[in-house]
């Protein structure tokens, strides 16, 4: 992963736990209105693959022991992970773009209701992606995939050479020189593996994103409410279709790029869509970026716009990421996909402790704090989730007290600690397993194996009933927890 130069070491610091007097009067463990629903407290798991679906997208038992331990810890509510919209192969991801999908998302939602209690909400994050490869070895790129065009035999005087002498010809020249023939893409796709963007416009699937994307999330949304879903969470953010339609460095010049409008038009055009389809008791939420943070990307301005579009579309909450992009992800090796959490921008979005100097934690605080504003200028109450190195009680509530946001996600704290909710609540925040921001996690993640936490994986692993990665050295959840004091 990146890290910025500075290389500034930050350790956590939770601050003081509050007494179960002081949790039951803080803002963080009092009610919130979400649309039609209240949730019981302000705290919140925001979404997190943890691969653990089957390799076509099914939810599987350790799926559901993964959301069975948050829900032990009795958050407000929980985003269940990016789940895939269309119906074709994504790998172990899981999917909601087949009824097949349904019976399965059911019994996550019964599990969670059930170990929470009834007291956890639970919505799923709705996700588009485009298409990516892997990157190829320079050999196979040149013989099989370049397109061979008459601006590669110009830039090597080769009009009359036959397409294998252009071939070979390309395959032999140095990286400095293909800099003179390739275009961009073609040495992006050389350097990285092929990625598509929403502006290729030129293929008829892009072209007609505006056709079929309302539709499939609101076909996806009305699975999940099928299922037993408290809400969806349409994914606008990171490196995916939606957040890349409202970027900057969209320029389609079909309506649905080139100005901020008309870059928020078709994810409005799909909040609009999702809401006919599931009615006004449904949640509908969005998570979009604070800001994109890569060269001529979105800034909190743009991001401060769209929150004020989106909640006129009527969403029922707001749930702030940052960066994340493709756009500045490191070189993968060959065989690889580039991944987009490994540049700056994914520095931004989860950052480490190996920091700067402003540090790992709260670095979205600011930014959501200004969008929050704008959104409430715009005559608007929508609720605010802001996520990004939160740990600390008086952290959280500092936050909900300044009005800076209005429900706070914990992501890899609740991984850290999924009993935090419950812990500080009721007075035994020393017991917490504090997040050390190490990121051992997110290197999970970025092999696509099951996420764990470097706190726990190894406790009491071979204590009976402890579910275990295949390899038989990580425990899959967490150890339970239970308070001394009964
Ligand atoms: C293992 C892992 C998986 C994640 N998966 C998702 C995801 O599916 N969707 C999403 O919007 N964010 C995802 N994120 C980002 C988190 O939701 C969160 O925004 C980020 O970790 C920063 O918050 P934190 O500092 O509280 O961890 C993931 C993060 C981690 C560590
Ligand atoms: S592995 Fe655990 S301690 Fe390290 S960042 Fe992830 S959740 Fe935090």
């Amino acid at each position: 992963m990146w890290r910025p130069p500075e290389r500034i070491r930050w350790q956590p610091d939770p601050g003081i736990w509050p007494t179960t007097a002081e949790a039951a009067s803080a803002l963080l463990f009092s009610p919130v209105q979400v649309g039609p629903l209240t949730l019981a407290q302000r705290t919140w798991v925001p979404a997190m693959v943890p691969w653990r679906a089957t390799d076509d997208g099914f939810v599987t038992p350790e799926v559901l022991g993964w959301y069975e331990r948050f829900a032990h810890g009795r958050p407000g509510a929980i985003v269940v992970e990016a789940t895939g919209i269309r119906d074709i192969p994504s790998g172990p991801l899981m999917r909601i773009g087949d009824d097949r999908f349904i019976a399965g998302l059911t019994e996550l939602t019964e599990t969670v209701r059930k170990a929470s209690g009834g007291e956890t909400r639970l919505f799923i994050q709705l996700l588009d992606f485009l298409s990516i490869r892997r990157r190829p070895e320079a050999a196979k790129y040149f013989q099989r995939f370049l397109a061979i065009t008459e601006q590669h035999r110009a830039a090597i005087s080769a009009h009359d050479w036959s397409e294998q002498a252009v071939r070979d010809h390309l395959a032999a020249m140095d990286e400095g020189d293909l800099e003179q023939v390739l275009t961009p893409r073609e040495l992006e796709a050389l350097r990285f593996g092929y990625r598509e963007r929403v502006t290729d416009t030129d293929l008829a699937h892009i072209s007609d994103l505006p056709a079929v994307l309302p539709d499939l999330f609101a076909q996806a949304a009305q699975r999940a409410m099928a299922a037993g879903f408290d809400g969806v969470e349409l994914h606008y953010a990171h490196a995916y279709t939606m957040a890349s339609l409202l970027s900057r460095l969209n320029d389609r010049d079909d309506g649905y790029g080139g100005t901020r409008e008309h870059r928020a038009r078709l994810p409005v055009e799909t909040i609009r869509a999702v809401r006919k389809t599931v009615g006004d008791d449904f949640v509908v939420g969005c998570r979009f970026l604070s800001e994109d943070c890569i060269d001529g990307g979105n800034t909190v301005d743009d991001a401060a716009f769209f929150g004020a579009e989106f909640a006129r579309a009527g969403v029922d909450f707001l749930s702030l990421s940052r960066g994340g992009k493709f756009e500045d992800a490191k070189q993968p090796a060959v065989g690889a996909a580039t991944y987009p959490y490994t540049g700056p921008s994914g520095y931004e979005c989860m950052p480490q402790f190996i920091s700067d100097a402003r540090g790992p934690f709260g670095r979205n605080v600011e930014p959501v704090h200004r969008i929050r504003q704008a959104v409430r200028d715009a005559g608007y109450d929508t609720p605010v989730v802001v996520t990004g190195g939160i740990h600390g009680f008086q952290q959280a509530e500092d936050i909900l007290r300044g009005d800076q946001a209005d429900i706070i996600g914990f992501a890899r704290q609740s991984l850290a600690d999924p009993d935090w909710f419950h812990k500080v609540k009721s007075g035994h925040g020393e017991a917490v397993r504090v997040c050390e921001y190490t990121n051992y996690c997110e290197a999970l993640d970025q092999k696509h194996v099951p996420v764990t936490c470097k706190l726990w994986d190894r406790v009491d692993r071979d204590a009976p009933g402890v579910r275990k990665t295949p390899d038989g050295k990580r425990r899959l959840t967490a150890p339970a927890w239970e308070p001394d004091d009964g």
